[in-house]
């Protein structure tokens, strides 16, 4: 039945159809969920709904939460094997959790997968997008990444070796994804092979640093691999660490990129050094 309310709260960042590159999704709630596929679309179409109340992310809206990017980065094999061996990985801004449940159909102990998101309303419709409540054993921790002192997130300092974090750090400007990073930086092992994998919206034409609040058009800093790669040396001289940055910049194009010209997609390794 239709919403009226959220048809009125649609924007721009809304897509009615779902994406071409479903294939994954449906495999995964076909073959863990065991959602007949002709239910499938109806089941996406009802959590992104509730979701988008929750918070109307563009991520949410434009079906982006759908994309499993991990999967084609070229670390996702060592990842795999890393998580078989025993190490842990978090998703930081974790939402459904959809990566955990990817990573665990592909053979990661549940075990060693932990999701953490500002949004328990994220973690819970989670469990009812892939149906395993009683079944999945990975944790998820409700709390706030931008604070540090957040008691929430305490149990998991220094028990991590690699984090995934797509499409987060981009909802930030420049010093609060410092603040970030540095929380980050604090989840790993002290002696982990530390590794930070993800991707978010970049831009071929970063602003200058420090003006970023009035030449952005969302008050978010975009990068490209060189800013990036100075965040991290601030987060490292933060932290006591230090951090290489690798990844691909690749310009896009999308209904909703009007005149933002040189928005594009960034993907990235970091590790420490
Ligand atoms: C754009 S969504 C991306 C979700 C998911 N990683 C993906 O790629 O589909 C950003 C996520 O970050 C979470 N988030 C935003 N601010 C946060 C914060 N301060 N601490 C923890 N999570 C946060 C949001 O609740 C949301 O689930």
């Amino acid at each position: 039945m239709t919403d009226h309310t959220l048809i009125e709260s649609k924007t721009l960042d809304y897509y009615e159809e779902l994406p071409d590159n479903k294939e994954r999704i449906f495999n995964l709630l076909q073959s863990y969920s065991k959602i007949p596929v002709d239910k499938i679309e109806d089941h996406l179409r009802d959590i992104r709904d509730r979701a988008w109340k929750v918070f109307p992310y563009g991520c949410i809206g434009r079906w982006l939460f759908l994309d499993c990017v991990i999967t084609s980065s070229p670390e996702y094999p060592r990842i795999l094997k890393r998580l078989e061996a025993g190490e842990v990985l978090l998703d930081a801004g974790c939402a459904f959790g959809y990566v955990l449940r990817q990573l665990a159909a592909d053979g990661s102990p549940a075990s060693n997968l932990i999701g953490t998101d500002l949004q328990q309303g994220f973690i819970d419709l989670g469990y009812e997008l892939f149906k395993d409540r009683d079944s999945f054993s990975a944790r998820f921790i409700a709390g706030d990444l931008l604070k540090p002192e957040d008691p929430n997130l305490d149990s998991i300092d220094g028990k991590v070796d690699i984090i995934h974090a797509a499409a987060l750090f981009h909802l930030f400007d420049w010093d609060d994804q410092v603040t970030l990073g540095s929380r980050l930086v604090k989840f790993f092992k002290p002696d982990a092979n530390a590794m930070l994998v993800g991707r978010q919206v970049g831009t071929l034409y970063p602003t200058k640093r420090g003006t970023q609040k009035d030449q952005d058009i969302s008050g978010w800093y975009r990068h490209n691999l060189e800013t990036w790669q100075q965040l991290w040396d601030e987060i490292g001289d933060k932290t006591g660490t230090q951090w290489r940055v690798r990844g691909t910049l690749q310009e896009m194009q999308s209904r909703t990129t009007g005149n933002d010209l040189g928005r594009a997609s960034l993907n990235f390794v970091i590790a420490k050094v």
